[in-house]
């Protein structure tokens, strides 16, 4: 967990120094850049319909660690650990590829222009559009950080154990609602789950030795068979009755008792997030229009480190003086 200190500082910094971000950045270096991030998102999509899930979480795991900054997408280098195989990353994240092609693609149409930091972004939000979601305005001019840090994702992102009055504060610290918190969370409308991230709630909640009561008996008994002991933890299971759809089933399920993670479920049994969940379980339009707000005030999050648009989302660019010791 990360030390309140050491959040606060960083909270200090986001933004100072920061670019600023506004829509149609990209309008006259690299017009039709949307368009062809959107022509890749679709292709990706529609050659695997669960890579629009995958692709939109890199959102949440690339702008809660240090900012939007690509910081997600760097490989591990001898000197350096990234972010891919942090707890909450490894075996989990996936997809990295269809971010690749969009590069690849915007490298051909106009080089060394594009951040890999914007296209997480709008990938993020094409992931949503095309899976039937909202469709909002990105604003765009991040630029790609120099380092990754998988202490930092270890210490910031939260467990799917965590209750919710955990999750408000970890948000507040973000500067999001707990209305953001619950409407991000809706996120898991798309998308699937390991067994890995439910053990415990299955089979030793709270050091009880049983489930959390809280999963309704039929529900439970379904994520029993997916995930029967010995627990093969790569299995996966849907995080909502809609996996492809991104609609307000995830809420209706939760009113049920029917949410996949504990992280899920805890907000509808906690009353300061439970107002929330009803909100959307019943009106789906009240749903989209927190969910863009929230993912806008998300894309928001940036450093202040300085920072360069990479020319291939996995690596930094090498710097002269990397050359000058390149033997
Ligand atoms: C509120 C705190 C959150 C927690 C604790 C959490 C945790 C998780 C976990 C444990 C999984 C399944 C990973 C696995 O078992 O491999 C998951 C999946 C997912 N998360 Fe979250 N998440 C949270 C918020 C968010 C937010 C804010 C977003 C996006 C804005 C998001 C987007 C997704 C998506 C789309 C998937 C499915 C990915 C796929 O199918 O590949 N999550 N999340």
């Amino acid at each position: 967990m990360l030390p309140l200190v050491a959040l606060f500082l960083l909270l200090i910094t986001m933004a100072a120094g920061a670019p600023d971000l506004r829509p149609g950045f990209y309008a006259e270096t690299c017009p039709d850049a949307e368009l062809i991030v959107r022509d890749v998102m679709e292709k990706a999509k529609a050659r695997e319909a669960r890579s629009a899930a995958s692709v939109m979480r890199f959102q949440f795991h690339d702008c809660f660690v240090n900012g939007c900054d690509a910081s997600l997408l760097l490989d591990d280098t001898p000197n350096m650990l990234g972010e891919k195989l942090s707890l909450s990353n490894i075996n989990s994240l996936r997809s990295f590829q269809v971010v690749d092609e969009v590069k690849e693609a915007l490298e051909n149409a106009c080089p060394g222009t594009v951040s890999c930091a914007d296209i997480i972004i709008m990938t993020s939000r094409d992931a949503v559009a095309l899976s039937g979601g909202p469709f909002w305005e990105v604003k765009l001019g991040r630029k790609d950080s120099l380092a990754a840090s998988q202490k930092d994702s270890d210490d910031i992102m939260p467990s799917p154990r965590a209750n919710a009055s955990y999750l408000i504060d970890l948000f507040d610290k973000f500067n999001l609602s707990v209305k953001d918190l619950v409407a991000l969370s809706g996120s898991h409308s798309i998308g699937q789950g390991r067994c890995f991230s439910i053990m415990y709630r299955l089979y030793n909640q709270s050091g009880t030795g049983m489930a959390d009561p809280s999963i309704e008996p039929n529900y439970r008994e379904s994520l029993y068979k997916l995930c029967p002991p010995p627990v093969d933890q790569n299995v996966t299971g849907d995080l909502d009755a809609t996996p492809q759809l991104f609609d307000n089933q995830y809420f209706k399920d939760l009113v049920a008792g029917r949410g996949f993670l504990n992280s899920d479920e805890t907000l509808f049994t906690f009353p300061q997030t439970r107002k929330y969940v009803r909100l959307f379980s019943q009106d789906q339009n009240e749903f989209f229009k927190a969910f863009a707000e929230g993912m806008i005030r998300l894309g928001d999050l940036q450093s202040g480190n300085p920072g360069e648009i990479r020319y291939n989302c996995r690596v930094v660019n090498s710097r002269p003086l990397d050359i000058l010791f390149e033997s």
